[in-house]
């Protein structure tokens, strides 16, 4: 049995990846790729939906420990890698996942200080064998993805970080896809409909290669 690929979305807020996972799903059905399953992270597990809810709305006198909302992420990405992408790709199904472990070094790692040492011991422990096939990087400048994300709906506890905050994830982003192949970055300043014509035509172009 032919394994299935693994496709990443990765970007901040108001980068446009929803709007990109259905841009992926559509051109992968035009190529005739019709098994396909659509991610988000955290959550699409029943303990990830769980975390997903605990660390967007979490409002509490104590704060919620850097480390402690590292490894919740980390909890909720191995309860769905376990359960749903690694029995998808061993059946062949290709899987479209709206973050992944990327987001973990852009946020945790660069937006909140973590050494990028740590993480990667947790992805080293956990998670070493599941690596995309292809990410997509959707870069839009902090404000205004910020404003997208404003216009479209109430902010929730990590959209309300600092611009500070979200300058810093973007250029850990923007340092990290510098160095590593399988990355592919699409400019999300631009239109919808460049934005759409980009991600189809590296998509294509992926496919035709891989
Ligand atoms: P997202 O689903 O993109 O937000 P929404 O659908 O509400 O627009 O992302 C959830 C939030 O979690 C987002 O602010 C980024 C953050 N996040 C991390 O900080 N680290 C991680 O490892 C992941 C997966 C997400």
């Amino acid at each position: 049995m032919i394994k299935g690929k693994f496709i990443v979305l990765e970007g901040i807020e108001g980068s446009g990846k929803t709007l990109a996972c259905k841009i992926i799903l559509k051109t992968l059905h035009q190529h005739n790729i019709k098994n396909v399953k659509l991610v988000k992270e955290p959550g699409s597990t029943y303990l990830g939906e769980k975390i997903r809810k605990i660390i967007k709305n979490y409002n509490n006198d104590q704060d919620l420990h850097h480390n402690a909302e590292l490894l919740l992420f980390h909890a909720a990405r191995i309860q769905l890698v376990e359960s749903i992408i690694k029995p998808c790709l061993n059946k062949g199904i290709w899987i479209i996942s709206d973050r992944y472990q990327l987001s973990s070094f852009a946020y945790q790692g660069g937006g909140d200080n973590i050494p990028s040492k740590k993480i990667k011991n947790l992805k080293n422990m956990f998670l070493k064998k599941i690596n995309p096939d292809i990410t997509f990087y959707l870069d839009v400048l902090p404000e205004t993805g910020l404003k997208r994300a404003f216009q479209r709906k109430k902010l929730d506890r990590i959209e309300k970080k600092s611009m500070k905050f979200f300058e810093k994830v973007r250029n850990t982003y923007l340092s990290i896809i510098s160095k590593e192949k399988n990355i592919i970055k699409i400019d999300a300043n631009q239109k919808k409909i460049l934005v759409r014509n980009s991600i189809k035509n590296e998509l294509f172009t992926w496919l035709k290669n891989n």
